[in-house]
Order: structure tokens, then sequence, then C-alpha cells
């Protein structure tokens, strides 16, 4: 029995892989993801220029997730790029490299930035951050997002993958997929934080994150449900050249088997990571093979996406 995954022309021993954002700011976190049992993994969401994101406190664990509201801090593009290529000159493994522009000219600035460089990895365009102050979700404006991606493969010819929020509504499935599938996507990463939800303290009678007055994004148990639709919903209509990331609300091998039966191929794990550190990647492996064993499933193809309907 294997877990072995394979996502453009490699094959991972596990499907699992951190979410952007999670352990993956400093060089030094991401090595520890290096030497972790993670199958593969992701550089946190960069900007051109170094950002020190919102004010703290920005992320707090609650008993059903976590809201967070970083404000995209990170270390700047170069700092990245420099990691990526040192890496590719020690590693064959495809790394996963996440940008999040503050516009879209500052997208396209880093494509084309990745494009003339030797990065050899998979680009990820996140365009679902829901936590910079008067910067809405690109992928929520349909027009916006089709645009960029026409302007964005013009010039672009490597791998690349897109974050995407979720949606509520099946008539935005449906139109979301329309744009997609004109594109030659590597993957679609489904979903980034539920944005702007509000927990309170209670005893406090106070938010518990400073900034947005405590809005924040919601991760966690509470999202898998709209996770897994999300997946299931892009899994029955993109073309199936473009493959799913599943994001959002993966705690334990259960939640994993989940999203792979909606369709999934990688599985991203944010929150839990947070609470657990790297060495989640060894339970979670170890969980999803016991699910297998119990089930008969030799390998995560034999379920893949075979969701029953009633
Ligand atoms: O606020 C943040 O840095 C989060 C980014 C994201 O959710 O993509």
């Amino acid at each position: 029995m294997t877990l072995e995954t394979t996502f453009f022309n490699h094959t991972f021993a596990n499907p699992f892989m951190n979410a952007s954002g999670v352990h993956c700011m400093t060089t030094t976190e991401l090595v520890e993801l290096e030497q972790s049992n993670a199958g593969a993994f992701i550089t946190k969401s960069c900007t051109l220029n170094e950002r020190a994101g919102n004010p703290e406190p920005r992320y707090f664990d609650v008993p059903l997730g976590s809201i967070n509201s970083m404000g995209l801090p990170n270390r700047g593009f170069d700092y990245y790029l420099d990691y990526a290529l040192n890496y590719e000159k020690q590693q064959t493994q495809p790394l996963f490299f996440s940008i999040a522009g503050m516009s879209a000219a500052e997208n396209l600035e880093m494509l084309t930035m990745i494009e003339k460089s030797d990065f050899q990895g998979i680009t990820e365009l996140n365009l679902s951050c829901p936590n910079v102050p008067g910067k809405p979700q690109l992928a929520y404006d349909f027009e916006a997002t089709e645009d960029l991606l026409q302007q964005v493969f013009a010039r672009f010819t490597k791998p690349l993958g897109i974050k995407l929020p979720p949606y509520f509504d099946l008539a935005h499935f449906d139109q979301m997929a329309e744009i997609l599938n004109q594109f030659p996507l590597t993957y679609v990463n489904s979903i980034n934080s539920i944005g702007n939800g509000l927990y309170i303290d209670t005893q406090k009678e106070a938010v518990v994150i400073k900034p947005k007055e405590g809005f924040g994004g919601l991760g966690g148990e509470y999202v898998k449900p709209t996770a897994l639709a999300n997946v299931r919903a892009f899994y029955t209509r993109l073309k199936p050249e473009i493959k799913i990331i599943g994001t959002g609300g993966i705690r334990n091998g259960q939640d994993a088997f989940e999203h792979l039966l909606c369709g999934a191929t990688m599985l991203q794990i944010g929150t839990e990571l947070h609470k657990e550190g790297p060495k989640i990647f060894d339970r979670i492996t170890k969980e999803l093979e016991q699910i297998m064993t119990e089930k008969g499933y030799r390998t995560i193809d034999e379920f893949r996406g075979k969701l029953k309907t009633i």
C-alpha cells in the first residue's frame, strides 16, 4: 500500500503539504519542512518587497480552528527565489513558490522574474488573501480574474496554479470554472481561509485579533465542509488536466480521505500544522494509511474523486 501521488510529472511520497502561510516564512522553517515527512511544501505568499504585515495579535487558535489577519508578512520576493534556487541545486523534488502581489502589475512583474529565472518548480498565484485592508480578494471579481489570467498566460510558460477563496453558490462555481477552463493551469488550490469571520472572547467582551477590528480568515474544523464542497465543485467542473489541491480543515487521516474522495490530488494543512508543527505529517500519513488498509485500498487513485451521491 502506498500514498505515492503523481502531480506535475513528479511522484511525491505522499500528498501532504503545508498551506502557504504556515511554517514557511523563513528559510529555517522551510528547511524544517524539507526535513519533515511532508510530501511537498510551499513558500509563504510573497510580495515584491518585504512586508511587516498587520499589527499583532494577528493569529489566534480557537476551539474549532483559527482566525487570522496576518496581512501577508513576508521577506520579499528575492528572499524566497534565492531559497528556491538554492534548494533546486540540492534537491530534484519540485518546490511550490507562492506569490501574492498587491496589484495585477506586481503579480505580472514577479511572474516575469520567475519566468526569466532558472526556477524549475511550480508557482502558485494567490488570488485570495482576505487580510490586506483595502484590497478585496481578487478571485471574487470574475472579470478581473479572467483579465489577469489572460495577461499571465501571455507571458508565463512555467507550471502555474492559483489559490482560490471559497465560493458559496453553484452559479459561482460554474462561472469560475468556465473562466479557469480557458487556461493551461496546472492546478487550482481550494480553499483559502473563509474571509472576514469574527471570533469573540465572551469573558472579555472583545475580539481576539487586533487588525481590522477583529475580522479575520477562518481555518480549521469550521471550514472543512466548505472546503470539501469547493474541491468537489471544481473537480467535477474543471478539465482533467487541471488538478485540485485540497486545503481546509484537514486535521486527521479521515479529513484527508474525504478531500481525496472529493477529487483532490495534493492536500495542504494550515491550522493543524500551526498547532502541531511538522510532526503532524508523521501522524497524518499513518492515519490515512490505516483508513486505506481498513477499506482495502492499495493506492489513492483507487478512490480519488469517487464520492458517491444518493
Ligand atoms: O494574511 C495573510 O498573510 C494570509 C494570506 C492568505 O490567506 O493567503
